[in-house]
């Protein structure tokens, strides 16, 4: 039997109208615009349609369920471990990924991460990835299971069959205004991350100025869509809505980041970049039904960091190898005594960008030694004319447009005071 088919302008039209899209109807565009029969400008005016009226439950999980039968839905039905991942909405210096995947697989999980590269001034875990000598993100089919079942944890690129509607749509969302359309980013994310096979999945939502979500009530409607997304899927999905007013951690860069990352995975690293590792790694073990480990023990007796050196190495890095180094450096330093109070995340996040270690259309490259080191956090005290940043670029003439961007990024307030700072686990969605 053919598939119903549709004019696009009628289902424009009852969108528009304020209808709800009917399952055929919103299998038949997705199907259509993917094959090519519907037009870039018809799927605009869409998605537009749908930023201005919304959907309903219905119609974001069928608009879901079309987006991941446009192209492969993997599963690994014979691994003998239950599979987890985490999925953030990126933010600045958000490493986790790479301390969090060898950490969970050490406890028993294995974790199947489909990844992807940065845009703008939020970096992508393949980016970091990519500063380790000889790390590869593309991986066959038959290696991507070889590795998920040898080492417990892979992190690699999709191929171009995970939900290829998303793929088009995402890039039409991108220039037409309609990215922020809460049905659509939710149902972007959570075709990919359940095409992907994962049978358990935990969210960490971010929330501030580094993020896309800037307040606190739209990342939980976020959350609570992608949290029921996921259940109407078979995937038991929780959502962790956390704090990106600040930098995670001391690094923003591609090298820098992976550094820190090993300093975690060593039994270092900063408190908060621990802190989130660890309430992230609880959250996915429970998810996958493994409750008795405490992650923190596979931390410290070294156990994650020989999942990390299997998980490089497989993919042909050096996890020995010396890590890029930009070639120049200059240091910002504070500009008066005082407490640290304030340290903005968009502003470390644009100047790591600038300096090179992000891009900002999809076929830059990017510098692996490129970011910004911070010399302080909030609640710090500093000293006028110590180093409060450090920039790094193998292109100083970046640094100034850096420098630009850095500026009103700190409040330093007289000593004594206190950072007004909301937790790093704002909320728990489930
Ligand atoms: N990330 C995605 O994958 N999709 C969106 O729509 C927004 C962020």
């Amino acid at each position: 039997m053919n598939a119903a088919s549709f004019d696009a302008v009628d289902v424009i039209r009852a969108k528009r109208d304020r209808a709800e899209l009917t399952d055929a109807q919103i299998d038949w565009v997705i199907a259509a615009y993917t094959r090519g029969d519907v037009a870039d400008e018809q799927m605009s005016a869409l998605a537009m349609a749908i930023l201005l009226n919304g959907m309903s439950r219905r119609e974001v999980s069928r608009w879901t369920d079309a987006m991941i039968s446009s192209g492969e839905r993997l599963s690994f039905p014979d691994l003998g471990r239950p599979t987890t991942d985490k999925h953030s909405t990126g933010g600045v210096g958000d490493k986790i990924t790479l301390p969090l995947a060898p950490l969970v697989a050490a406890c028993g999980a294995a974790v199947p991460q489909l990844s992807g590269r940065g845009l703008g001034h939020t970096g992508g875990t393949l980016d970091k990835l990519e500063s380790i000598p000889g790390w590869r993100a593309t991986l066959t089919g038959e290696e991507f299971i070889a590795q998920l079942r040898e080492v417990g944890a892979v992190v690699c690129a999709a191929s171009d069959n995970l939900a290829p509607a998303d793929k088009k749509l995402y890039g039409l969302r991108d220039v037409t205004g309609t990215v922020e359309a809460i049905p659509l980013i939710a149902s972007s994310i959570m075709s990919k991350k359940i095409a992907e096979g994962t049978g358990a999945l935990v969210l960490d939502v971010k929330v501030g100025s580094g993020a896309f979500m800037k307040d606190v009530d739209r990342a939980r409607e976020l959350a609570r869509a992608m949290v029921e997304l996921g259940g109407d899927h078979g995937v038991r999905t929780v959502a962790l809505l956390t704090n990106m007013a600040t930098p995670l951690g001391r690094t923003a860069g591609n090298a820098l980041e992976v550094r820190e990352s090993v300093e975690v995975l060593a039994g270092g690293g900063p408190a908060d970049v621990v802190d989130l590792t660890l309430a992230l790694a609880r959250e996915m073990l429970a998810a996958a039904g493994l409750e008795g480990v405490d992650p923190a023990d596979r931390l410290a007796d070294g156990s994650a960091m020989d999942v990390w050196r299997r998980m490089v190495a497989a993919q042909g890095g050096d996890p020995d190898a010396e890590l890029p180094v930009a070639r120049e450096s200059q240091v910002v330093a504070a500009p008066a005594d005082g407490v640290l109070v304030e340290l903005d995340a968009l502003a470390v996040g644009v100047a790591a960008w600038r300096l090179g270690a992000g891009r900002a259309r999809k076929e830059d490259a990017v510098q692996a030694g490129a970011g910004v080191v911070l010399h302080a956090k909030p609640g710090d005290v500093v000293r006028g004319g110590e180093p409060l940043f450090t920039l790094h670029t193998d292109t100083p003439e970046r640094f100034a447009r850096a420098v630009e961007a850095l500026d009103g990024a700190v409040v330093i307030a007289p000593e004594g005071a206190r950072p007004d700072l909301l937790p790093l686990v704002i909320d728990r969605v489930a």
